[in-house]
Formats: structure tokens, sequence, C-alpha cells
């Protein structure tokens, strides 16, 4: 490589110019390297991937924002253009095109996707054919067999091995800890168990490539929550049912106190079910206008913190952020006053958040 040419043309005297050359070539030019290394390298090196929720149309519509996503990221999580109402707008009628956009754009950054998701109660991802109340139980069954099937089929056809995992199904547990009964699958099957192991099944038996997750917030500190989650995924693990690994949504905001202090002990329990782990929708709110420099410190440090949680443990598969700049932010997260949850402005500027990321994925 040129910047090592040790050609006598060009280094003919004393042996004390070879020693400085060889020193600036060995040390000061990789430092420098190292700092423009994108996210996904550095993380490689960690032995995790490194993502975000993307949504096609910024894609498409924003340069920065693509250019970003293309040289940071080895993972994807499709913020919203994977659910049912994306997907499944009308019973007879399914469209692929923002999702496959997506996956177009992950196969020419050489990038894997994660699925994202086939079984949410929230309605606001539901699309009103499937809300009609007068729908029995055994007609919600088969037509969430018909999506679960026909989804994976088509990205099993389209997207085989891009897409290399699914939240298979989305924060089912409420905050007591309860199968959450107002979901309309509940209607299905009240019973949470049974209704996991038909799920997870009939996606196994489908695509049986798949790693399938379930996936959750606030299960990052002990809990109500946390602690059902963990015995549901070991009862599941105990019967021998296919479910791969757990998301740990890790949303947190200066608005309600997080604690990440009891993470990396939690984190070690999953592991310990034999469960993949992945941070998979990490963000931290702050007061907005975000100004201030000890909430810019504040979210920094969370953020680290939650990274540092995913290496401590073998099977983090990846860190994943909930978005990246605050030009695309999710509306309707944050408490009255609360925002600015990424590691980038509205510009594009890194926060400090986004040097505290570096920093851990630089460490030795
Ligand atoms: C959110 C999206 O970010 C919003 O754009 C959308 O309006 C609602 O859903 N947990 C999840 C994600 O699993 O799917 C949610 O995404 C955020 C909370």
């Amino acid at each position: 490589m040129r910047r090592f040419c040790l050609d006598r043309r060009y280094f003919p005297t004393a042996p004390g110019i070879w020693i400085l050359a060889f020193l600036a070539a060995g040390s000061a030019f990789p430092l420098s390297q190292a700092k423009e290394l994108p996210f996904r390298t550095l993380a490689k090196k960690k032995g995790i991937l490194f993502g975000s929720a993307i949504r096609a149309r910024a894609i498409e519509e924003d340069p920065e924002y693509s250019k970003f996503a293309a040289k940071q990221f080895s993972i994807l999580t499709p913020e919203n253009d994977f659910k049912f109402d994306a997907l499944h707008p009308e019973e007879s009628r399914f469209d692929f095109t923002r999702a496959d956009q997506v996956v177009a754009f992950a196969k020419k950054h050489r990038q894997l996707v994660r699925g994202h998701t086939l079984v949410w109660h929230n309605p606001e991802a539901l699309p009103d054919w499937v809300k009609n109340p007068d729908r029995t139980p055994a007609e919600l069954k088969k037509l969430l067999q018909n999506h679960i099937k026909s989804v994976l089929l088509h990205f099993s056809k389209t997207a085989n091995g891009v897409v290399v995992s699914w939240d298979v199904i989305n924060e089912a547990f409420d905050e007591e800890g309860n199968f959450r009964q107002d979901s309309i699958w509940a209607r299905i099957e009240p019973d949470g168990f049974k209704f996991f192991s038909w799920v997870y099944r009939l996606s196994h038996r489908i695509a049986p490539k798949l790693k399938l997750y379930y996936n959750d917030y606030g299960i990052e500190a002990p809990g109500k929550k946390t602690e059902a989650v963990f015995r549901m995924m070991r009862r599941l693990k105990q019967a021998g049912v296919p479910i791969h690994g757990i998301g740990f949504q890790t949303h947190g905001s200066s608005g309600w106190n997080t604690d990440l202090s009891e993470f990396p002990g939690i984190l070690k329990r999953f592991d310990k079910l034999g469960l993949r782990i992945t941070i998979s929708e990490m963000d931290y709110s702050i007061p907005t206008p975000a100004t201030s420099t000890k909430d810019l410190e504040q979210q920094a440090r969370i953020y680290a913190e939650a990274l540092k949680a995913c290496l401590s443990v073998n099977s983090c598969q990846a860190f994943i952020t909930w978005g990246f700049t605050d030009r695309t932010l999710w509306e309707g997260n944050f408490k009255e006053g609360f925002g600015a949850s990424t590691y980038l402005d509205s510009e594009m500027k890194p926060k400090p958040a986004f040097r505290a990321l570096r920093r851990v994925l630089t460490k030795k």
C-alpha cells in the first residue's frame, strides 16, 4: 500500500528517517482513520450488529437520512412498514411496496432486517377490517393465521437471508404482568401460554430458518412485568416451543427516571434460558428544547449503559435504536415537553450520546 511505501527512492537516507516514517505510518494514520469507522464496523469488532428503526419514506425522500443509514448500520428494523395495517390493508389485499423498499435498501447496503411485527394488539397498527367487533374468535384465528403465513412466505421468497428474524409477538403483557386481555388477539385464546405456543409453532413451521423473538418494553428493570415475561419465556423453552430470542425495547426518558442499573443482571437471566438477546428500540427522551448540557449528558450516559449491558452478555446479537435523528422522532412517545430522544439532532449533528456510543464501542 502506498502509505507504507519503503521504496529507497523516497527514503534514501539515514535510518532515523525510516524509523520516523514507520512510526507515523503505524500509529498516527490508523488512529485518525479509526475516528471515521462507522458504527457497523466498530460493533462488528465487538461481535454485535448495530442498527436503527428505519422508515422507507425517509430513505426515499431524505438523502442525509439514507446516507447515514447506509453507512452506519448492519441491521434495520422497519419502524412501521412491516406492521399489520401497512402490509395487509384489506382482507384480500396485501401491499408490500414500502416493505420491499426497506429490503432493497438493506440488500444494497449489505444489511440485515428484523421483521417487526406479526402480532401486536395496538389498534393504531391494525386495519379496520380486522377490528370489526362482530368477528368470532374462530374467524380471528383464521385471519391471523393467514396473515402470518402470507407475510412470512413473502419474505422467505424475496428476502431470504436478509430478513433473518421477526418480533413475532410484540408487547403481550401489561404493566402488572398479565397477558393482555384487552388485546383483540386474546379473543382467539385468553391463555397466554397456549396463545404463544400456537403462534410460535405456526411461525416456525412456515419459516423454519427464521429466529423468532418476543419483544417488549419496560422489562429492563426488575418488576412484575419483567418477572412475568421471564416466566413465560422459561415455560415456553421448557416445553420446546420454538422461540429463539427476546427483544428489550429499552425506551427511556428522564421524564420517568429510567433506571438501567439492574439491566445486565436481567439480561444474564434471560441469556441462561438459551435465548438470543437484542436491544431492539433504544431511545431516551429529555426535556425540549434539548439545550441543557446536563440533560444531554444524562442521555449519553443512558445510551452508553444500555450498550454496555448488551455487550455484557454473549448472546446479545444487536443494539438497535428507535430512530437515529431527532428529525424523524417517534410521535406520541413522550410526556408533554419531552423528546429529542435520539443521538443526532434534527440537523444530523452528533449529540453527546453519539460520542458516548462510539466510546463504548472503541474501548478495548
Ligand atoms: C411506533 C412508531 O415509532 C410510530 O411511528 C407509530 O405511530 C406507532 O408505533 N413499541 C413498538 C414499536 O414495538 O412498534 C412502536 O413504534 C413504539 C413502541
